[in-house]
């Protein structure tokens, strides 16, 4: 394949399962930008947003855009779920590929994340509804940042691969 494929979305979605399953699929290589930067910070992200800030994050996910915008090739690239809310970098997501939008609704995106102790924006009292302002704030940003969105609520990763196919050929 020529173009890399992005994957973005809120966490939970399953960005790095499906594309792990696509890049085997269409023979692309497979990154993770959440692995990497954690590989570089020698720490979890946990860690990162304590010891430093979210605003370090987010700067340190530009400059990994940034690097990636000049060297990434045939590649699925799985993005963590705050990428896209900078302009800049939903700017630099469609230069390096095509961008697709992982959409899970509320309920489903609440199901597949409670008891998570491993993302520090849902260590509050109240995740649900952290998840749910979150969301209320990121659609609208995770649709602008996509050239396509695909559902996930009730469908196989087969399924979402063959509507994944289909709009690679389109
Ligand atoms: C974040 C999502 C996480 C990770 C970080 C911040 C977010 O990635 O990048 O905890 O702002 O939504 P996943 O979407 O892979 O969980």
């Amino acid at each position: 394949m020529t173009q890399n494929l992005i994957l973005i979305g809120f966490m939970g979605c399953g960005k790095s399962c499906l594309g792990t399953k696509l890049a085997k699929v269409f023979h692309m290589s497979f990154m993770d930008t959440d692995q990497m930067l954690t590989e570089e910070f020698g720490c979890s992200i946990s860690e990162f947003f304590e010891k430093e800030s979210e605003e370090k994050f987010r700067e340190r996910e530009t400059a990994l855009l940034k690097h990636l915008e000049k060297n990434l090739k045939n590649t699925v690239l799985s993005t963590g779920g705050g990428m896209p809310l900078r302009t800049e970098n939903a700017e630099l997501l469609k230069k390096i590929g095509k961008v697709i939008y992982l959409k899970a609704s509320e309920e489903t995106t609440y199901e597949r994340l409670k008891g998570d102790t491993t993302r520090p924006l849902l260590a509050c009292e109240n995740p649900k509804q952290r998840i749910h302002d979150l969301l209320q704030q990121r659609v609208p940003l995770y649709t602008k940042a996509a050239h396509v969105i695909v559902e996930t609520d009730g469908k196989s990763f087969y399924e979402l691969i063959r509507e994944v196919e289909q709009i690679v050929k389109s």
